[in-house]
């Protein structure tokens, strides 16, 4: 859409001018056309300065998941190079699911605003207020053995928090294996979800999910999950919810183009993120829940645990409650 190469064109210019008729050559449209889409784009809440002989300049907007927004952090990268972002969704999941069942192609991201029905791990919800996170998922299609995706989910820890941290500086921590802290509570969820061909039983394609805690206040977290999740702003950081959408899903891409050679790298930074490790855990299996230490990350993501009777044992799957995090180890 005309409107969102401009918002690009504009947004890339940074705070410099650029002209109707610079932007009418690049784009291959009529100035008029140019013209129509700044209104549009101003009626949208954009503050877009024009001066004569020098053009156009984006001044401010709203903070606003558009493709306009990302489209230059992305371009030449595999993944969002198609961007869908919508208003609401039930779930940014189950969309790409969808789209992938109809032949969508690796890279896709969709983005909203807001989700009716966010999914996190273990069938629970995920709270997905309108306007205050970030949602979003992406369609990837590696060609590599089971083994070597499971490992995927905790690379994608990594590249979230790489992605977080150029955005504003936070650094946030992992919990083994995938829930992005910050400062000791929940600032994000992954959920990866894998889809097997029917007849092989190869992989097909995996959905890489996550929602980010951006802007909430306490009490839109409410009492239930008020002590264990935390969002940027909390923490002290304002972020535009477009820059960090930008950059994580290029710190993912960075990520699918590394998937699975450069392996060494992105285990080191999860050790030096992991949270869990040096800490009392409980594992939690069915109903029991079983004391341990967390010692260290295999070199395969597993978790190293010491039971009380002394024996090590390698968690590759599962729940950890964690002493001293998200309130818990209650
Ligand atoms: C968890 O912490 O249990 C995982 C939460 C994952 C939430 C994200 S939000 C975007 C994507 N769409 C979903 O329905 N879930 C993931």
């Amino acid at each position: 859409m005309l409107e969102e190469e401009v918002l690009a064109l504009l947004r890339g210019h940074g705070e410099g001018h650029l002209s109707g008729e610079a932007m009418s050559r690049t784009l291959a449209v009529s100035r008029a056309a140019v013209w129509k889409a700044v209104e549009a784009l101003r009626r949208d809440g954009y503050q877009i300065t024009s001066a004569p002989n020098r053009g156009y300049r984006l001044a401010g907007g709203p903070d606003r998941i558009r493709a306009g927004e990302l489209a230059g952090a992305l371009a030449g990268r595999t993944v969002g190079r198609e961007l869908v972002c919508l208003e609401t969704v039930d779930s940014t999941n189950t969309e790409v699911k969808r789209r992938a069942a109809a032949g969508a192609a690796e890279g896709l991201a969709v983005l909203a605003e807001g989700q009716t029905a966010g999914r996190g791990r273990r069938g629970r919800s995920f709270q997905s207020l309108s306007g205050k996170g970030l949602y979003l998922s992406v369609l990837l299609r590696p060609a590599v053995s089971l083994a070597e995706l499971s490992q995927l989910t905790a690379w994608t820890a990594v590249a979230v928090c790489r992605g977080i941290q150029s955005c504003c500086g936070a650094e946030p921590q992992i919990k083994w294996t995938n829930d992005i802290l910050l400062n000791g509570k929940k600032l994000c969820g992954v959920l990866t979800e894998l889809e097997l061909e029917a007849e092989s039983a190869a992989p097909s394609h995996v959905v890489v999910g996550l929602g980010v805690n951006v802007s909430q206040t306490a009490a839109d977290f409410g009492p239930e999950l008020a002590d264990i999740a935390t969002s940027l702003e909390l923490e002290g950081f304002s972020v535009r919810r477009a820059e960090l959408a930008g950059q994580i899903l290029a710190a993912l891409d960075d990520l699918y183009a590394a998937f699975p050679a450069g392996k060494a790298d992105y285990l080191s930074d999860y050790r030096a993120r992991c949270a869990t490790t040096g800490r009392e855990v409980l594992l939690l299996r069915g109903d029991a829940q079983v004391p341990a230490f967390a010692e260290a990350v295999d070199d395969d993501f597993g978790l190293v645990v010491r039971c009380p009777d002394g024996r090590r044992e390698t968690v590759t799957s599962g729940e950890v409650s964690v002493r001293g995090l998200m309130g818990q180890y209650v």
